[in-house]
Parts: structure tokens; C-alpha cells; sequence
């Protein structure tokens, strides 16, 4: 396949779907950057490097969690995958689903794990033994030190058990529900902060699947309880995840805001991207999708907080992803959903990442879905473990891009892609902390090295700056067990004065990173 046609536009990071001026002439391929520290999208959440297990497959059983195995510690956690965790800096985590949340019970899955019922999973077509319950899952979170995230059942639940979720959590003491939990081991509340009020309700696929007249009215009176119960939560409204042909995602997420603007903290929403056509350049440029969608909700929800004081509704990307060749309707079962990832999903990743970021001021959740073995970047066996080249990507940002994110002027060369006449070929953000900076930029070109000039206003770089690579032999490249042929590679480059100039390799995801003076 020939290299697209290269054209040059300018514009700024946050803007990259807008109109643009076009100059008449391609001048090079060379990039132009200008940083301004002063100019500044907003505060990055660290909880845009979350990530979710869902009782699907083998992400919980035979992921996270296998009792019995050598490789698991006395609570059953597998200790290869909780390193491979920590690594990832896994900063929020998202449970127990998924669809699975909408028929899970969470009485279900608490005492004695022997005497837990075996309920049939609707969602996924299997038994759910329930040996891995809220104990279980918030005693993972404090042993990684993630924040946790309970998705309530609002699917088939009712607004007692969701309100007594709660309560078994973050009660201290004193009613049957908190005793209970004391009873089952825990003294002291947990104090889970983020809750979501269902999932994917707008989805004909989901259990409990509501107009969106009638999942307002319902998820209004269920947050109310929850809030009541504990007023420090943080609640996730269930956006729509449904945007394809005849869904109606711009009146579900305005209606349901409608209904829970005074209550909801996040909306959250959905989005997997794939490459069935097996078309590189459009599948480099599906994070415009995300772009786009996140313009449209941010602005739904001014819409919405038009007439509210001193309230804010953020987004919570709690499910992204590449998912396109296990979708798993076929084969339901044990081993679904095992997405094996190749490099060019893992530069859609990065663009994600830098999409999240270059959105800052909006996007405050993102969870990559999912963590283990399912569309995941951590992949087992009974045996041992590899990372998948998602992993890397993920990892960098989250080890590294914190603070202000910039908004960057980038005049440089783009291409024609069905989701933008000027895609553009290097996709960066730049994030800004205490002195450091971070550059995350991603070559979308196959076969093209391209030169970039950083330009710095009001200061200068350090002469040294870190690099680190993620990339690999072929697009197709992938890992597995034994074989890491996509992976992060770091080496070091010059700065000069307020220039900063980087050749950034074809099909790569390039983090600069040093100190400015
Ligand atoms: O992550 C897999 C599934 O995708 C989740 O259970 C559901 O919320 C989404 O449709």
C-alpha cells in the first residue's frame, strides 16, 4: 500500500477536528510545535489511567484471582499479574462490570466464600460461583493501591440493594448492614468514593435496559439513596455507549442529565474502535471519534449545568478500548474476549491517551477495559503471564504524564482520513509538572520518519531530555508468551536553548521527557 497523500495544516492541540487553516502549498514534512507553559487545558485526573475487571471470562478467574495456583498468594490473588498491575500504575479500578453488573447481586458474593450460591450470569452466558466478591475485590484494590470504582446493578437491582451496597461499605458501624460486614471480617469501613448508577443502560443488549425517561426517574432515586446514605460519593450517570445507526446518543445523554444534573458527578461513556477493513491510516485516525465525542458531550453537559450553581459534571470514559476481532457473541464461555494485540493497537492507544489528555479540562475518568485476559493489556496462562503491546503505551503515560496539559500549536503535515480532511500525521499532548515536561507524540505514518521542532516560549529546555519509544518491526507485530517483539525502548536526545528538535521513527509512540530552566 502507497503512503497516503500528505497535505499541512495548522492548529492546536485541543482542536485537532475543527476547521483549520490550510496553507496553499506543503512547505516540508517537517513539524512545527510551540509550548507555552502558561497556556493550559486543564489539570490532569489521574484517574484517566484507570482500568476495569469484569466478571467476564478469564479476567477475574484465571486473571486476577486463582485460587490454588502456585503463582497466587493465600487470598487466591496471582502475584505475576499483581506485579504486572503495579507496573501499569493502575490508578482507578472499575468492578464487578460491565453487563455483568446488571444482574449481579452483591449479597452474593460476601461470608464464607465456601458457602457463596452459584448463580446462573446472564450477561455472559455462564455459573458465577461468586468466590471473588466485594471483600475480595477492595482488599485487591488497597494491596495495589488503586482507588476503587463499584459499578451498581440498575439493570435488574432495585434502589435497596444499591443504597445497601453502600452502606455495607462506607457505614462505620452501628446497623445490621454495617455489623454484617464486621461480621465478615472487616471492621472499618472502606470508603469507596465512586459509584456508578448502571451500566450501558441504553443498550437493548443490557439487562434492565430502560427508555431514557424511565432510567432517569429510576437513577435518580437511587442516587439519592446513595447520597443520603453517604454524602461524599462521587456518581457516574450511565451515558450512552450505544452510537451507532438509530441510537439516539446527543437525547439520552441530555435527557438523562435532564433528570440527574443535581446528583451525577461524571457521565459516563463508551467507546471501542477496531480495524476490520484493515485499513491502518483510518484506524490511526479513530481517536477523532473519541475527539468528537467528547466535544459533543462536553457540550450537552454545559448545556445541561446552564441553569445549576456551583455544580460541574465531568466525563468519565469508563470503558475504551481496541475491540474488534474477539467480540465474543459466538463463544460463550470460559475463554472469551481474548484480544491479541499487535503495534498498530497500541498507537491507537497512545492517541486515546493523548486524547484524554488534550481534554483535561472535561475528561476526568477513563478506564481502559480490561485488565487481564479479556481486551486487555495483561494476558495468563495457568502457567505465567506476558504483556500485550497495549501495555506500554498505557504504562508511560501513566508513570509519567501528570499536572497541567498544553494546549500546543502544531503546524504540520496531515492526511485525509473519513473521520478528518487533515488528520493529523504526528498526534502529541504535552503535559506540564513542577518544572517537568512531558511530550507524547504519535507518529500515525507507516513508512515515514518525521522531523519535529519544539519551540519554547518563556524559557528554556535542559540539555538532556529522556526517550522513550514504544514500537516494533512491522504494524502487525505482536507479543505473546515468551516473545516480546513490541515493547518500550528508552535512550536519551539534546535540546538546544528554546529548541528541541526529534525525528520521531514511522509507526511509533514517542515520549520526550526532561526539565525546563
Ligand atoms: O468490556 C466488555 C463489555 O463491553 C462490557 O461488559 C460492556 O459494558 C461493554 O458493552
Amino acid at each position: 500500500m502507497s503512503p497516503p497523500t500528505i497535505s499541512r495544516r495548522r492548529f492546536t492541540s485541543t482542536l485537532v477536528s475543527a476547521p483549520l487553516i490550510l496553507r496553499a502549498q506543503p512547505s516540508s514534512r517537517e513539524a512545527r510545535i510551540k509550548i507555552d507553559t502558561e497556556r493550559i487545558i486543564g489539570q490532569i485526573d489521574p484517574k484517566l489511567y484507570g482500568n476495569f475487571t469484569e466478571h467476564l471470562g478469564r479476567c477475574i478467574e484465571g486473571g486476577i484471582f486463582e485460587e490454588n495456583s502456585p503463582l497466587s498468594d493465600k487470598n487466591g490473588f496471582r502475584k505475576d499479574v499483581m506485579k504486572a498491575v503495579e507496573d501499569l500504575h493502575v490508578t482507578f479500578l472499575r468492578w464487578p462490570g460491565g453487563n455483568f453488573s446488571s444482574n449481579y447481586n452483591w449479597r452474593d458474593g460476601i461470608g464464607p466464600r465456601d458457602e457463596r450460591p452459584a448463580r446462573l450470569e446472564m450477561a455472559w452466558g455462564t455459573i458465577e460461583d461468586n468466590r471473588f466478591g466485594t471483600h475480595e475485590f477492595l482488599n485487591y484494590c488497597e494491596a495495589i493501591k488503586t482507588e476503587p470504582y463499584l459499578c451498581a446493578n440498575f439493570g435488574t437491582g432495585s434502589w435497596d440493594e444499591a443504597q445497601q451496597w453502600v452502606e455495607y461499605c462506607n457505614y462505620p458501624s452501628g446497623t445490621a448492614t454495617s455489623k454484617l460486614r464486621q461480621k465478615n471480617g472487616r471492621q472499618e469501613p472502606w470508603k469507596v468514593k465512586y459509584w456508578g448508577l448502571g451500566n450501558e443502560m441504553d443498550g437493548p443488549w443490557q439487562m434492565g435496559h430502560r427508555t431514557a425517561e424511565d432510567y432517569g426517574k429510576f437513577a435518580l432515586e437511587g442516587a439519592k439513596l446513595m447520597k443520603w446514605t453517604d454524602p461524599t460519593l462521587k456518581l457516574v450517570a450511565a451515558g450512552s455507549a450505544n452510537y451507532g445507526p438509530g441510537a439516539d446518543w446527543i437525547n439520552w445523554n441530555r435527557v438523562v442529565l435532564q433528570y440527574l444534573k443535581d446528583h451525577a458527578d461524571f457521565l459516563s461513556l463508551h467507546l471501542y474502535v477496531g480495524n476490520p477493513e484493515n485499513n491502518f491510516e483510518e484506524f490511526m485516525a479513530s481517536s477523532l471519534e473519541l475527539q468528537n465525542r467528547t466535544r459533543i458531550a462536553e457540550g450537552i453537559i454545559r448545556a445541561a449545568m446552564s441553569d445549576t450553581e456551583n455544580r460541574q459534571i465531568y466525563i468519565a470514559w469508563d470503558e475504551w478500548n481496541v475491540w474488534y476481532r474477539a467480540r465474543g457473541d459466538k463463544e460463550r464461555g470460559r475463554r472469551i474476549l481474548e484480544e491479541h494485540y499487535n503495534l498498530e493497537d497500541a498507537l491507537v492507544i497512545a492517541t486515546f491517551l493523548n486524547g484524554f489528555v488534550n481534554n483535561a479540562q472535561i475528561v476526568k475518568i477513563a478506564n481502559m477495559a480490561q485488565l487481564v485476559n479479556v481486551i486487555a493489556p495483561i494476558f495468563t496462562s495457568p502457567n505465567g503471564m506476558f504483556l500485550q503491546t497495549i501495555y506500554y503505551p498505557l504504562q508511560l503515560f501513566a508513570a509519567n504524564s501528570f499536572g497541567n496539559a498544553l494546549e500546543l500549536f502544531v503546524d504540520g503535515p496531515t492526511y485525509a482520513s473519513k473521520h478528518s480532511p487533515a488528520t493529523p500525521l504526528l498526534d502529541i499532548s504535552a503535559a506540564y509538572n513542577r518544572g517537568t515536561l512531558v511530550l507524547n507524540v504519535v507518529n500515525r505514518s507507516r513508512y515515514e520518519v518525521l522531523p519535529a521542532t519544539f519551540e519554547l516560549e518563556g524559557g528554556q529546555f535542559s540539555a538532556e531530555f529522556e526517550v522513550a519509544e514504544v514500537n516494533g518491526p512491522d504494524i502487525k507485530s505482536e507479543n505473546t508468551f515468551g516473545t516480546t517483539l513490541v515493547k518500550t525502548t528508552h535512550k536519551s536526545t539534546q535540546a538546544s536553548g528554546t529548541r528541541l528538535r526529534y525525528q520521531f521513527p514511522a509507526h511509533s509512540y514517542t515520549m520526550l521527557k526532561g526539565k525546563l530552566v
